[in-house]
């Protein structure tokens, strides 16, 4: 939520800032800013796009080897010229970026006008940036104590930099709840809210901690916690992150790149981990939890979006396979409703991003109550997998379209994996069955080669349906979470109000809406439940609604009765979720596209959301 870029070095910051900025740019893209250090120091902002922004300074002269940038997504106040950040506080002596919310930010905004500090924006980050500046003259300290002081009167969350204007050979950082992550190259440090902006300047990176604070110059590194206790600088990582995959290639759209990477990043997800010589599957980060794992009495799964859909597939997955009781939980309402959490439970958590700040939060809770906290991950070295005690990383390459698409099927991988492992474990399942199941697995990369062929029958069916103000998405089992995972597809991207639902509940309500105006998606594969789906068809057909199934390939019932049938080739039903996953994925791309909807950066969404 919100990207920030920061340079310091003998480099020209802008393009580095801008660059940084347009890979940023899934994280937020309502307004965007820069500001250099240089004889003007001006800031540059501006409501919209980084292009926008780009369009904005063209032609200007902007030098200086020191930056910040910025690219927004609102909290407080309007997405607008004036909100944008960088904010600079009111007699000119730091500029600041941020992304978070200081919760405290109007009983502070009241203590500085009462100071005689006027505000020209409505956001919390200008009443930040103004504190620092009252507390920097009033205390006639350093700028990084200054600082330091004013971090600890904020109550909230924060990643920022700062620049000061008084000590010009430094760029001054904090995180405490969102992510920074700081590059090191020859006499230069890069900053940045993902490695992304980073990877094509050096590989060398340091994850600042939470509740550390940072102070670069160009040949040194000082880090120490916000109330000043010195830290040994953290290791230096280098990131395996190849310049390839953060580029949207021959695709027109990342989404539509990601959508297609699927047989590449399931592959990924189990590469080294499935033996099938030695007939195991291998979780290494999970090695050292296996005993508490094997024993488990219950597991709860947190996840936010469409992580939270992959859990509820593992639900299905482990419930059936390794026979233990699983819960699934959203992050943001596991944290505040005093759940019963057991010493002996085991809490997975997963994220794409590993930063939502709601499943961060579950976390915490989940360690005080003595649990055994593990993550499922996709993005290396983030706060998740640092918090947990354990976990897989999902390792399907960064996922920049907002709409989730390779991180679900990475994600319900690794749930496939775990449960088939832990159902061996516990001696639940028979080798034969067992061997069929990897086979199956590692064979759905292809499958999934299979289903993309039919991209162009996709966009026939979403020509028709592009105009339609309402979907329904309708499945049983394991397709249930699929349904749901469709519906979210298309509304974040096309604005349709789609619901996805558990087909027999279809008549306890949803049957209500069905009309000749409205698409119902069932996911209707042949498991034990295709009678019953059948007969939801027909109920749907005899209220005159236009059925669009997702069937397996030779199903002649259905396409008897179905207005469109969109053929998946068979594979074990548990796998079931990864292959009818992809026509919806796509369905909901081509309807966005011909509704002129920007597929990678919907109105109002974020890729990583790192505020409640
Ligand atoms: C946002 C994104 C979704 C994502 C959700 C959870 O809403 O737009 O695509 O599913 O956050 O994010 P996480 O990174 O925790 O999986």
């Amino acid at each position: 939520m919100c990207g920030i870029v920061g340079y310091i070095g003998n480099k020209p910051a802008y393009p580095i800032l801008i660059n940084g900025l347009k890979r940023l740019e899934y994280r937020g893209y309502d307004s965007a800013g820069i500001s250099i250090l240089n004889a003007e120091s001006k800031i540059y902002k501006c409501r919209g796009k980084v292009n926008d922004l780009e369009t904005h300074i063209n032609g200007r002269n902007i030098t200086g080897n020191i930056g910040i940038g910025h690219t927004r997504w609102a909290t407080h106040g309007v997405p607008n010229d004036v909100n944008a950040h960088p904010h600079k506080s009111q007699n000119g002596h730091f500029t600041l970026i941020h992304n978070g919310i200081i919760e405290n930010y109007s009983e502070l905004r009241t203590e500085l006008m009462d100071r005689g500090y006027e505000f020209k924006s409505e956001t919390d980050t200008e009443v930040l940036v103004n504190l620092i500046e009252h507390l920097y003259i009033k205390t006639k300290t350093s700028a990084e104590n200054a600082v330091r002081l004013a971090l600890q009167r904020v109550i909230g969350a924060y990643g920022l930099v700062i620049i000061a204007k008084d000590e010009p050979d430094k760029l001054i950082a904090a995180r405490k709840g969102s992510p920074l992550v700081i590059g090191v190259g020859n006499g230069e440090y890069f900053l940045a809210s993902d490695a992304t902006p980073i990877i094509e300047y050096t590989n060398k990176v340091i994850y600042l901690k939470d509740g550390e604070m940072a102070v670069l110059k160009r040949d040194n590194l000082d880090l120490s916690s916000i109330d000043n206790h010195k830290h040994t600088p953290s290791k230096v990582q280098t990131i395996d992150l190849d310049i390839g995959e953060i580029d949207k290639g021959e695709f027109e759209h990342f989404m539509l790149k990601e959508i297609f990477e699927q047989p590449k990043s399931i592959r990924d997800t189990f590469r080294g981990r499935i033996s099938m010589e030695k007939h195991i599957i291998s979780l290494g980060g999970l090695f050292e939890v296996m005993p508490r794992l094997v024993d488990a009495k219950r597991i709860i799964i947190v996840g936010c979006g469409t992580s939270w859909h992959a859990g509820l597939v593992g639900e299905y997955l482990l419930e059936e396979f390794a026979r233990i009781p699983v819960e699934v939980e959203y992050g943001s309402e596991f944290r505040y409703r005093n759940p019963v959490i057991l010493g002996d439970d085991i809490v997975i958590v997963i994220s794409q991003s590993g930063e939502t700040a709601d499943s961060l939060a579950a976390i915490k809770m989940a360690k005080e109550a003595g649990a055994l906290v593990l993550g499922i991950c996709n993005v290396v070295g983030s706060s998740i997998p640092r918090e947990t005690m354990g976990g897989v990383y999902t390792h399907a390459g960064p996922e920049i379209g907002v709409a989730s698409t390779k991180a679900f099927t990475a994600q319900v991988t690794v749930l496939t994996m775990l449960a088939m492992w832990l159902g061996k474990k516990r001696r639940l399942l028979k080798e034969e069955t067992y061997l069929k199941f990897i086979t199956e697995l590692q064979e759905i990369p292809d499958r999934i080669e299979d289903i993309l062929k039919n991209n162009d029958q996709l966009k026939e069916i979403a020509a028709k349906y592009k105009d339609a103000n309402n979907f329904l998405y309708l499945g049983r089992g394991y397709s249930f979470p699929v349904a749901l995972e469709g519906a979210l597809k298309l509304k974040e991207i096309s604005y349709i109000h789609a619901e996805g639902y558990p087909a027999a509940e279809m008549k306890h309500g949803p049957i209500a809406l069905i009309d000749k105006k409205m698409p119902v998606v069932f996911i209707a594969p042949k498991d034990d439940s295709y009678d019953k789906i059948v007969s939801n068809i027909q109920e749907v057909k005899s209220r005159g609604g236009i059925v669009i199934a997702v069937v397996n390939e030779g199903d002649k019932t259905i396409k008897g009765m179905a207005d469109h049938v969109i053929e998946v080739p068979e594979t074990n039903l548990a796998l079931m979720p990864l292959l009818t996953v992809i026509p919806l994925q796509l369905l909901s791309y081509h309807i966005a596209i011909m509704r002129g909807c920007n597929v990678d950066q919907p109105r109002n969404l974020a890729k990583s959301v790192t505020v409640e």
